[in-house]
């Protein structure tokens, strides 16, 4: 019997109601749906991305600005490896390979990323820097550069969600509306003690009409986080959404593909954390759905730092 054919309306709303990309991957060509997690996940995200697409902006994927910004800024936090507890790094890294995208239309010309200044070097001139920062278009629209808030020293949590929203750069902190009452509240149930993590974004200042991202933005930004790693030293950090963990991992993949494995980043000091991909919290407020893979997610982290001693 042949597979019945879906109009996008059809695959659209299959989605909606929780039918996967990999049951629909019988019927739909790779490509043809988009992110059910990110950035899908926000009301008029995965339209702007289309948009973007259509408009020949978007072939650059989160995933691949993050492989520019790591070799143009020498990527000290790149990824290490993934692999799953208990089992070697080295043996199952392969198995995570990303599905094949068709070939990327040629970048525009970016500028060269913006250095973290030797005035970064500590908590206080890091902050400074960010909450003056002018690298990219954003801050034309911020009320306040969400620098992080939480635990610097040494956490046993780092939490990397995409972009500050409306909430969120009134009060200059990060995850104050819903998404991070939602977090608060999945962290909790999973075991995992939010008080004493740190909270960061991927960008730090809010991309109007809640958008997400543009890769440009994003490697403008990287710089910061990356600084954030080193300077903080995380054990462990949970990766919010498939653009922060595209961005941090450096590696591309549709959050499917990175999600339910341990993955290591080595920071710019040298020192290794495991990486744990999820859902975004908002993403689950549009999509409860998903709220059991979460659920997984988060208890795989918890053993993580359980195994870690913490
Ligand atoms: N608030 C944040 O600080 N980050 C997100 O990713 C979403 C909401």
């Amino acid at each position: 019997m042949n597979a019945p054919e879906l109009t996008p309306v059809q695959i659209a709303w299959l989605q909606e109601i929780g039918i996967d990309r990999r049951m629909l991957a019988h019927y739909v060509a790779q490509g043809e749906f988009g992110d059910p997690g990110e950035p899908g996940a926000r009301p008029g995200a995965a339209a702007a991305v289309q948009a973007r697409a259509a408009s020949g902006a978007a072939e650059r994927s989160v995933p691949a600005a993050a492989a520019v910004a790591a070799t143009a800024v020498g990527d000290p936090a790149a990824a290490v490896g993934a692999r799953r507890p208990g089992v070697p790094p080295a043996a199952d890294a392969p198995a995570r390979v990303p599905p094949a995208r068709p070939a990327p239309a040629p970048a525009p010309a970016i500028q060269a990323p913006p250095a973290v200044t030797e005035a970064a070097a500590d908590w206080d001139g890091l902050r400074e820097q960010v909450l003056e920062c002018r690298n990219c278009a954003l801050h034309g629209a911020r009320g306040r550069a969400v620098f992080g808030s939480g635990d610097t020293q040494s956490p046993q949590l780092m939490v990397v969600g995409e972009a500050p929203g409306g909430a969120d750069d009134r009060a200059g902190l990060p995850f104050q509306g819903k998404a991070g009452v939602l977090l608060q509240a999945m962290l909790a149930a999973a075991g995992l003690d939010g008080e004493t993590a740190f909270y960061t974004n991927l960008v730090k200042c809010r991309p109007l009409g809640n958008r997400p991202p543009t890769p440009e933005e994003v490697q403008a930004c990287m710089p910061y986080l990356r600084r954030q790693i080193a300077l903080a030293k995380p054990r462990h950090v949970l990766a919010l959404g498939g653009w922060a963990a595209q961005a941090l991992l450096g590696m591309e993949g549709e959050l499917d593909t990175l999600r339910g494995a341990v993955h290591a980043i080595r920071t710019e000091t040298g020192e290794e954390a495991s990486v744990v991909v999820t859902y975004h919290p908002a993403a689950l407020l549009l999509r409860p759905q998903h709220k059991a893979d979460a659920w997984r997610d988060l208890s795989l982290l918890r053993s993580l730092v359980a195994a870690s001693g913490d």
